[in-house]
């Protein structure tokens, strides 16, 4: 049977891989994005919708963006933020206004929380990172609450007219801008093939109903090479 937690080989090297780069991560992000990250960030934070004193997890926080942007829209609420490398956990404690978020190491595969234990729950760059994407949506269903929103930003391949530019543009320009800013050009060949590499949004919106999710929109980013996807537990 295969193995899907952070303890098989893909789940080792992806952990590498982000303590590696974590120096250079809102840098890099921004700059790859030119600058609109942070605001998909908040978009994501404002389609959960947490309720007044509701409480909200964002899986694969990294240096804690979204979670942070989600402090600032919902203050009364819990806001949990886990990652399995540690090094990205320590870089998002570190920020202003930090210490009002729970930040705790968790795998996306097994989280340590109880069914039916958040209003809402958020992710950036989570799926295309992990084994087997129908198992972490499934395990993130569980510990949501009837209603509560999963909303996820992610990576798409470009498709249409505009896919030929974005992919060579795609190829080169994440690899170099790794290599000037970061001294990192295999981590950056590694976000760059996970980029290109991941599921089209109706591939995702699949499982996401498979899982028993309701109520699913998309809508595409940044030449079609982004997506905000939500759904509803029912
Ligand atoms: C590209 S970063 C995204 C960080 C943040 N969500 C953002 O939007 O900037 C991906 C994060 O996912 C984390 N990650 C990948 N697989 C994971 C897993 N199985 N469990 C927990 N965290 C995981 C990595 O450690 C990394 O911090």
């Amino acid at each position: 049977m295969p193995s899907h937690d952070s303890s098989s080989s893909k789940g080792l090297e992806i952990q590498r891989t982000f303590n590696k780069i974590t120096d250079y991560y809102d840098r890099m992000n921004s700059l790859m994005t030119l600058g609109r990250h942070a605001a998909w960030c908040r978009e994501v934070a404002v389609r959960t919708k947490v309720p007044a004193g509701g409480s909200m997890l964002d899986v694969a926080t990294g240096t804690g963006v979204i979670a942070l942007a989600a402090l600032k829209k919902y203050p009364d609420s819990t806001i949990y933020g886990v990652d399995f490398s540690e090094r990205m956990l320590s870089e998002a404690a570190s920020k202003p206004g930090a210490s009002a978020v729970r930040w705790q190491h968790a795998d996306a595969n097994e989280l340590p929380f109880g069914d039916e234990s958040f209003d809402a729950i958020t992710h950036g760059y989570l799926l295309r990172n992990v084994e087997d994407v129908e198992r972490v949506l499934e395990e993130q269903y569980r510990v949501l609450k009837p209603g509560g929103r999963v909303v996820i930003l992610e990576t798409c391949p470009p498709r249409g007219l505009l896919r030929y530019p974005v992919t060579l543009g795609v190829r080169v320009l994440i690899p170099l801008l790794g290599q000037v800013v970061a001294r990192d050009r295999e981590s950056y060949a590694y976000l760059q093939k996970s980029t290109l590499g991941f599921m089209t949004p109706n591939e995702v919106v699949t499982i996401l109903r498979r899982v028993g999710f309701a109520s699913i929109s998309w809508r595409k980013k940044f030449f079609g090479t982004h997506m905000i996807i939500s759904a509803q537990k029912p």
